[in-house]
């Protein structure tokens, strides 16, 4: 089993329901409150830990009680936290989230995540080895994570970018970029196309060996060198889609790291985050290893 390193945010997740989006000047009751810990980078680093993969994670989080909330939270799904960094005097990053018709719209401030930096990168990644992953995506600086694409890259480790949410001059990372996970906007956003095959091309054409566009309710599609492989979403009754996206990167790196094919990898990763989906919350929501093998053992057959 290869150790996995997440390098990316953390934010404490402000959740609301709301029946529609209000206008300038409306006040709308909306109802089902919750605070709870989020972030991509520690929702994926969450999903690795609570799937049984070896998980080390760096980022920063604020001197506040979210910060200490969020660090406690992390630790207990097994992720390695002794390299994400307490920064003085300075807020966490916090999503305020409202969910209309089970689709969520997010407003982020980024807070501690924009101090996150090079050195971050050279800290988690000292122990690192060829064959093991980096996963990261763009809520912390562009520099800082083409610093730990760049630092994995030379240390032969095979690295995972998910470009979320999009960032310009992103492409400047593409040649330590080994499998890119875009979702369907930002597939379009750095491609130019919605085809799959010659938005694919373009991205392999640019140095990246492998392209997952993760496609909401349509599922998956996985592009390589002469091979594309698709599968539908697992259906299943939605309540709140946060997080799913991360359950499906961080379950994806457990089963590469575990030395699972790809398509094995994929399948699984497509299961994990059909129960991310039946329940509410961020992290709280990624299933366990047991979760996802007893949902598709018991509920499946019918
Ligand atoms: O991908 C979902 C995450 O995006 C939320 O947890 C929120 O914190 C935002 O970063």
């Amino acid at each position: 089993m290869k150790n996995i390193f997440v390098f990316g945010s953390l934010n404490m997740d402000m959740v609301i329901r709301s029946p529609y989006l209000p206008a300038a000047g409306e006040t709308l009751t909306g109802g089902g409150f919750m605070t709870n810990p989020g972030g991509k980078g520690a929702n994926q680093a969450a999903a690795c830990g609570k799937l049984n993969g070896l998980v080390h994670m760096a980022g920063c989080v604020g001197d506040d009680a979210f910060g200490k909330q969020m660090l406690e939270n992390l630790a207990g799904y097994g992720v390695d936290v002794s390299c994400v960094r307490i920064v003085e005097e300075t807020p966490s990053g916090i999503a305020v989230i409202v969910i209309v018709d089970d689709d969520n719209r997010i407003i982020l401030d980024v807070g501690a995540n924009s101090k996150v930096n090079s050195s971050d990168a050279e800290r988690l990644l000292a122990s690192a080895a060829p064959g093991d992953i980096l996963l990261v995506q763009l809520e912390t600086p562009l520099e800082a994570v083409g610093a730990a694409l760049k630092l994995a890259h030379e240390k032969g480790m095979y690295t995972i970018l998910n470009p979320a949410p999009m960032a310009r001059d992103v492409q400047a990372c593409f040649p330590y970029v080994d499998m890119i996970t875009p979702n369907e906007t930002e597939f379009h956003l750095l491609t130019g196309t919605d085809l799959l095959d010659e938005g694919g091309r373009f991205l392999m054409d640019a140095g990246i060996k492998e392209v997952v566009v993760t496609r909401g309710a349509k599922g998956y599609c996985y592009i390589s060198q002469g091979k594309m492989v698709s599968e539908d979403c697992i259906k299943a009754p939605v309540v709140d889609t946060t997080g799913a996206g991360d359950t499906f990167c961080g379950a994806l790196a457990v089963k590469l790291a575990a030395g699972e094919d790809i398509e094995n990898a994929l399948r699984f990763a497509n299961r994990a985050a059909a129960v991310t989906v039946q329940r509410r919350g961020a992290q709280v929501s990624i299933p366990t290893l047991d979760e996802v093998e007893t949902y598709f053992s018991t509920k499946r057959k019918h």
